[in-house]
């Protein structure tokens, strides 16, 4: 008799980047209620119906706000289902995130049925313009981590696109030591998907072979392709969104983006 070959079932991601909050909810960023279109959010995601196995913050979580706000962005997930992560970005305060809440900040590997999360901290040696880029530290620990899931399909996670997009303010802040990161990340052929924020839009591009997707904002979109800021002004791009993403067992991987009205 053939034994059942057990499968495994699909996991699932939901990334929410760029959030922005401001210190006090009734404030605005650049006109626009952050904690108003993340509310939008979070309502979208809640109405797919999905079992979220993994909630991803993916930085600028807050505009230089402190505790209060990243208590008060926890507060507006509540209702997500999965665990909760999060990572940096350059706007953010990792001392009022420890103040808020003792998740992790990078250097965190999340089991994720076969997959396994490697959660970055790209806010190293700011440039004071937005850039920023990974410590010795995140990229040996990195290696390490890559080193010990030979066995399984890898998926990383950072705030700072890791490559350029052809828009020259962007690309002039992006993370700063891409090039060694590429070099870590191209020694092992398990690494299968990697996620940014940052970008305020989305992306689809490619590292040698593996994809790299960035999220759009919970907030504000700029628009790609452009020498200098601007705000995207396209009907569609310019609404707030998300990411939603199915993990399959042997290590296939899809993205769904998804935007919401305001
Ligand atoms: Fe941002």
């Amino acid at each position: 008799m053939v034994e059942p070959v057990l499968q495994t079932r699909s996991r699932y991601l939901l990334q929410i980047s760029d959030c922005h909050l401001m210190p006090e909810p009734e404030q605005r960023f650049r006109g626009l209620n952050t904690d108003s279109t993340l509310q939008a959010v979070v309502a979208d995601a809640l109405a797919q119906g999905i079992e979220f196995d993994q909630l991803l913050l993916s930085g600028d979580l807050v505009h230089h706000g402190g505790a209060d706000a990243y208590r008060r962005l926890l507060d507006m997930v509540a209702p997500l289902s999965g665990e909760r992560h999060w990572i940096p970005g350059n706007h953010d305060e990792p001392a009022a995130m420890r103040a808020a809440s003792d998740l992790p900040l990078g250097r965190e590997c999340v089991v994720c049925g076969d997959w396994r999360l490697l959660l970055l901290d790209s806010t190293a040696n700011p440039d004071g313009r937005g850039s920023g880029s990974l410590s010795e530290e995140q990229l040996g620990w990195l290696e390490q981590a890559l080193e010990t899931s030979a066995e399984h399909p890898v998926l990383i996670l950072l705030h700072h696109n890791p490559l350029a997009t052809g828009s020259l303010w962007q690309d002039q802040i992006m993370l700063g030591n891409a090039a060694e990161f590429a070099r870590v990340v191209s020694a092992y052929s398990q690494v299968n998907a990697i996620l940014c924020g940052h970008l305020h839009q989305h992306q689809a591009l490619w590292l040698g072979d593996i994809p790299v997707w960035s999220a759009p904002a919970s907030s504000i979109q700029f628009k790609p392709g452009q020498d200098d800021f601007l705000l995207e002004d396209d009907p569609l791009q310019s609404r707030p969104g998300y990411c939603i993403y199915r993990l399959d067992a042997d290590g296939g991987i899809s993205v769904q983006v998804r935007r919401v009205n305001v």
